[in-house]
């Protein structure tokens, strides 16, 4: 398997360029199922996700062509199968985002359940709750969700806990049933909005999104769409937090600050000093240790879960004692036993990470086995003493874009190791 070799010890410096949002990209590339007409999407990262929708649309009959730079074209005319097959779905549990398009479009889908996943069980309840009040008969029987409904009907979905994706299917699902949908307790995550307002461009009428409460008044049919992803939020936060680890200066260009709030907030309350612009933002720790910082995730506009594991990387090295409390999932911590590899030192006492801020960490050999957990280990290698390997870096290449050139130009010493 690919490695990633680490040679810390040197502040970052310089501008990185944020590619677009992975957890818009794949609800928005779904959504080309909703419709017989052409659509265009613009900003697409380049990153195993995005290939695992492709080759799962593209299986299902939707023509996908590569534009130039990182533009996708797809066609989803007339559709040759309704089955969203394990091998696919159990490599991207966010394949089961086309649960809804699919029974809106087709009124039939058969889904794999996704399976396990290291940060947690991630049931699929809710999603398959919602579309039961809107209609569709739904078994599940030989580890495949077969759902089936000849038109769905608007109903009011109440969602027990916040659920992205749950969101997402019910969202889309919502936007070609028979009358008027509202959500409630709806993710209001920018991801959200985001696949809310390219739905919007293709004809449908939604309103409510970036609130707990989403409005759909369903319509018969809905165009293509030519849309452009919004920026990584996430990526940006993972340069950013970097930048302060290292003691450097970053500016990651291309974001939208106002989705970064709780996060800036974090990194200013380490002692970085933050500049910001209308489209880039700037972490300067002028050499400085960061201080310890306490966080709590929670759904948006809270802490982010996805920048859990970047902040206790930090807590790992910063001055004080930090807290970490992770609400969201509930084995998001997988990165605490690799991080004590590298010296870090820090116990897990239920949902919470006590961290103890060290000195400094000494590189070694560590196992990446989720996707943000392997970036927080590529930040703790950027400032630990000699040479650390992250294996299994397969899951970086999920959510990352080429991340070694990326930290490459910001003067890291980083680089592949040939499988
Ligand atoms: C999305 O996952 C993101 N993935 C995750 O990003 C992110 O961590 C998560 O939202 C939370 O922000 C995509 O958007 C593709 P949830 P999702 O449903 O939708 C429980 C990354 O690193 N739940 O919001 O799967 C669930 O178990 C990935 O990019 C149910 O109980 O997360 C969890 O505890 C990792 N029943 C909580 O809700 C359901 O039917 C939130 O999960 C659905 C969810």
């Amino acid at each position: 398997m690919a490695r990633i070799q680490i040679r810390g010890g040197r502040p970052l410096a310089g501008s990185v360029e944020i590619s677009g949002a992975k957890n818009a990209a794949l609800p928005i590339l779904m959504a080309a199922l909703l419709t017989d007409q052409p659509c265009r999407l613009a900003a697409v990262p380049h990153l195993k996700d995005v290939a695992t929708t492709m080759e799962l649309l593209g299986q299902m009959g939707v023509v996908i062509s590569l534009g130039e730079r990182s533009e996708v074209e797809l066609h989803a005319a007339e559709l040759h199968t309704d089955l969203a097959p394990y091998d696919l779905v159990r490599t991207m549990r966010a394949s089961i985002l086309v649960l809804g398009p699919l029974l809106a479009r087709n009124g039939s889908a058969r889904v794999s359940l996704p399976g396990g996943c290291a940060i947690g069980a991630r049931p699929v309840d809710l999603h398959l709750k919602g579309l039961a009040a809107m209609g569709a008969e739904i078994h599940v029987e030989g580890g495949y969700i077969q759902a089936r409904a000849a038109r769905l009907k608007g109903a009011r979905v109440v969602l027990d806990t916040v659920t992205v994706t749950g969101t997402e299917n019910i969202l889309m699902a919502a936007t070609l049933a028979e009358g008027t949908t509202v959500i409630e307790n709806a993710a209001q995550e920018p991801e959200v909005v985001d696949l809310a307002e390219c739905l919007i461009t293709m004809g449908a009428d939604i309103t409510g999104h970036g609130t707990n409460t989403i409005t759909v008044r369903g319509c018969d049919r809905l165009a293509g769409y030519d849309y452009q992803v919004l920026p990584d939020r996430i990526e940006a936060g993972t340069f950013l937090v970097a930048a302060a680890m290292t003691g450097g200066r970053v500016r990651a260009a291309n974001v939208r600050p106002g989705l970064l709030d709780a996060v800036l907030q974090k990194l200013e309350e380490s002692g970085a000093s933050i500049a910001v612009d209308h489209d880039s933002v700037e972490v300067d720790m002028a050499g400085r240790r960061p201080r310890a910082v306490n966080v709590t995730t929670a759904p948006y506009p809270g802490f982010p879960t996805d920048m859990q594991a970047q902040f206790t990387a930090l807590n790992a090295i910063a001055e004080g004692t930090g807290l970490v409390r992770e609400t969201v999932f509930e084995n998001r911590f997988m990165h605490v036993l690799e991080l004590q590899r590298l010296g870090a030192d820090m116990q897990i006492e239920g949902n919470v990470v006590v961290v103890r801020g060290v000195e400094r960490l000494t590189g070694a050999p560590v196992m990446a086995t989720d996707l943000r957990a392997s970036a927080c280990l590529v930040l703790a290698g950027l400032v630990a003493e000699g040479d650390t390997i992250v294996d299994r870096v397969y899951h970086i290449d999920r959510g990352y874009e080429n991340i070694e050139e990326k930290f490459g130009q910001l003067g890291a010493r980083i680089r592949r190791l040939p499988a």
